[in-house]
């Protein structure tokens, strides 16, 4: 194993000087204000982020009133971000911290990482973030900054990430580099951990490199060998399932019909029109425009039947299915997911 470089010095300087120092989640040590944060930026982009984290520090100003909330209402303020697990595992780790830490994110990354929806890296960014603890990360930017500079070239796979796990370790920033730069540990920690972030973020992005402005120009493995546009190696690509889907859509007065999800499987405990059509109804459907939608590990093909419903029949929905007839006054309430909603404000707008 190669000895430790001088690859933490080079990234606490340039974040110093070039790095971002006015993000919302910087410059506090709430770990509830930052955890928030490292969950949301998990899998969204920072401009998205800011507007969300914003609005949800507003509703829910600590770990406490979070836990309090019901999830219907977590799930409404998380739409739109995507990936709801997130929002689920956020809402149930508030309630672990608030019933079993007094309410107190707990300091170190083993004792974090056992919270619902904390993992490795994230736990290690919390930990330096609010504690100065000393703790490696390792998100996909940081993963692409290591492949880089250190040459790793490989396909992705678990021994590719124990390797940059290792790599990740080795070239933490230490007492050494603190005595070095005549700086403070957990500061120069945190501003280390924050510049990895910010180089994969500008810099080392994945296509729009800029090498020559780089503080590892001069060190970088993948620059000395003409393989900056090629590490991290992509995984090869696997075919998706694709899962057919038909919503019925429940009309009446304006008004849309929507029942909340099973607990498990896809868009669990969102709000959504019914799979299932209700026997009860005389009008005849209406097919609308079949759509498509992504999701991580599936491709969803969507059919969208309209039926307007007599005022007796919207009384039978009301008395006999779990669910709320919404309107565009109160549609923000529910939580809905991506196509569910586009077909809601389609139907709204005309
Ligand atoms: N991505 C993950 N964590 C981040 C942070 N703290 N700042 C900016 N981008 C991030």
């Amino acid at each position: 194993m190669p000895k430790k470089s001088n690859f933490a010095a080079h990234i606490v300087q340039w974040q110093r000087q070039f790095g971002r120092h006015d993000l919302p989640w910087q410059n506090t040590t709430d770990a509830y204000k930052i955890w928030l944060s490292e969950i949301m930026l998990q899998q969204t982009q920072v401009a998205t982020v800011k507007t969300y984290y914003a609005n949800f520090l507003q509703h829910f100003p600590d770990v406490n009133a979070l836990a309090a909330a019901p999830l219907d209402q977590v799930l409404a303020l998380w739409a739109g971000l995507g990936y709801y697990s997130r929002a689920r595992n956020l809402h149930h780790c508030a309630q672990t911290v608030a019933s079993q830490w007094q309410g107190r994110f707990p300091e170190r990354p083993e004792q974090l990482i056992t919270l619902k929806g904390i993992g490795a890296s994230t736990a290690a960014a919390i930990a330096v973030f609010a504690y100065g603890a000393s703790a490696a990360i390792l998100d996909g930017n940081v993963k692409r900054v290591l492949s880089r500079r250190f040459g790793v070239d490989a396909a992705p796979s678990a021994a590719n990430d124990k390797w940059l796990w290792g790599i990740a370790q080795r070239e933490l920033f230490n007492a050494a580099d603190a005595k070095a730069l005549d700086m403070n540990l957990a500061a120069g920690l945190k501003s280390y951990t924050q510049g990895l972030m910010d180089l994969g973020a500008s810099l080392c992005s994945r296509s729009k490199t800029l090498c020559h402005a780089c503080p590892l120009q001069n060190e970088c493995a993948a620059l000395a060998r003409g393989l900056v546009a090629d590490l991290p190696r992509k995984k090869a690509k696997t075919i998706v399932p694709i899962v057919h889907l038909t919503f019925f859509i429940y009309r009446h007065n304006g008004r849309l019909w929507l029942e909340p999800r099973p607990a498990a499987g896809i868009w669990a405990q969102m709000y959504a029109f019914p799979e299932n059509a209700a026997h009860m109804h005389a009008a005849q459907p209406k097919a609308l425009p079949a759509m498509s939608h992504k999701l991580t590990h599936r491709l969803l093909k969507i059919e969208p039947w309209l039926i307007d419903v007599s005022s007796e029949e919207a009384l039978t929905f009301s008395k006999n299915r779990a669910g709320v007839w919404i309107a565009s006054e109160n549609q923000a309430d529910f939580g809905t997911p991506k196509p569910v909603q586009d077909l809601i404000n389609h139907l709204f707008s005309i």
